[in-house]
């Protein structure tokens, strides 16, 4: 009878709703399925830098499956980030760390930069399984991260409320979701929330273009106009999008015109039951990949199924909204306006 595996995981990156769903995931299903041990490793790879742990059993894996946030604590250490002083020193430091413990397995749970650091640990000798989360949906190579559903929720109740707002005074409203670099959160709500215009990083807008539309709704009656985009919008460096937007719109419609960014709340609170869902099954997978010790994958979702990919082949790549998807083909079938030139 070979000795019950130790596993270690941890929470990386930005938090997300679900990230607990997925470390009770990983837990219940070591401990009641294979009677491994495991150990929750604090403040992403910075416990692994420090020895910081913290064991993990039923007991305190229960109650957490509805719980937002990360009971591990997370950071944005990049243990593979070129400091002049400390070049290759972390990385060896980790392995060190990672064999004194005893680990036979760490589950790295993050989004595109702890992919990538989770596949050059992999390289480094390291049993590495990697759990994509993000509100950002933008990890290349799984159709869904958890985290994404959840911050949707959110911004379209956002935009739902704007609405109101927006009808009783006449105005314009801006309103700023995240995504990083991508524009999934701002097309999804956008779409979900009746948003009329929506501006993502991943289409080249003009204003000129957003403006003659806004100013066509206004002269057919239109009373109000609802304006969704994305952060990472092409805007100078030292202003937020919605700041930037509302202004040009404001000059070029002459229609009163409000901004929200809704920030950090998009990140906060109890994961919908489609991220638990996602999340448990991310979670339960990972321990069954290390069971059979087919090391080295990230778990993804497919369509309906769960699978794994080599994290060499995502390794941090970044997945981008294609200019042919769907929701942007039909969007515009709806009447929305994507501010591209050939577009509405
Ligand atoms: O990656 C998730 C995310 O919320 C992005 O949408 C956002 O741009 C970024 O994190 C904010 O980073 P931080 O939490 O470090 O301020």
């Amino acid at each position: 009878m070979s000795k019950p595996k130790k596993i270690g995981i941890l929470t990386a990156g930005g938090d997300c709703p679900g990230l607990n769903a997925a470390l009770r995931g990983v837990g219940k299903t070591a401990i009641l399925k294979y009677g491994m041990e495991v150990v929750g490793i604090s403040s992403g790879f910075l416990g692994l830098l420090h020895n910081d742990y913290i064991p993990l059993d039923e007991s305190s894996l229960s109650g957490i499956l509805t719980l937002g946030g990360t009971i591990l604590g997370t950071s944005r250490e990049k243990p593979f980030k070129k400091t002049h002083h400390l070049a290759n020193e972390k990385p060896q430091l980790i392995k060190k760390n990672y064999e004194k413990a005893g680990f036979d397995c760490i589950v790295c749970i993050g989004g595109n930069g702890t992919m990538r650091t989770a596949a050059l640990l992999a390289k480094e000798g390291l049993n590495v399984i990697g759990l994509p989360k993000t509100i950002d949906n933008d990890v290349w190579g799984t159709d869904q991260t958890f985290g994404f559903d959840s911050a949707l929720t959110i911004a379209t109740d956002a935009i739902d409320r704007l609405h109101t707002t927006a009808n009783s005074h006449k105005r314009i409203m801006v309103i700023e979701v995240m995504g990083h670099h991508a524009g999934w959160l701002a097309l999804y709500a956008g779409m979900a929330g009746g948003g009329d215009v929506i501006l993502i990083p991943e289409l080249d807008y003009d204003m000129k273009v957003v403006n003659k539309y806004l100013k066509k709704r206004v002269k057919s009656g239109k009373p109000y106009s609802i304006v969704v985009v994305a952060e990472g919008i092409d805007k100078p460096k030292k202003m937020s999008a919605a700041t930037y937007i509302a202004e040009r719109i404001e000059e070029g419609v002459g229609i009163e015109t409000r901004k929200t960014i809704l920030g950090y709340i998009q990140r906060g609170g109890s994961p919908t039951p489609t991220d638990r869902l996602l999340a448990s099954s991310f979670g339960a997978w990972a321990v069954d990949l290390i069971a059979a010790e087919d090391y080295g994958k990230m778990v993804i979702k497919k369509g309906e199924n769960i699978s794994a990919l080599p994290l060499d082949e995502v390794g941090g790549k970044l997945r981008l909204v294609p200019a042919d998807h769907p929701l942007l083909l039909k969007g515009r079938g709806l009447g929305v306006c994507f501010g591209t030139k050939e577009g509405l």
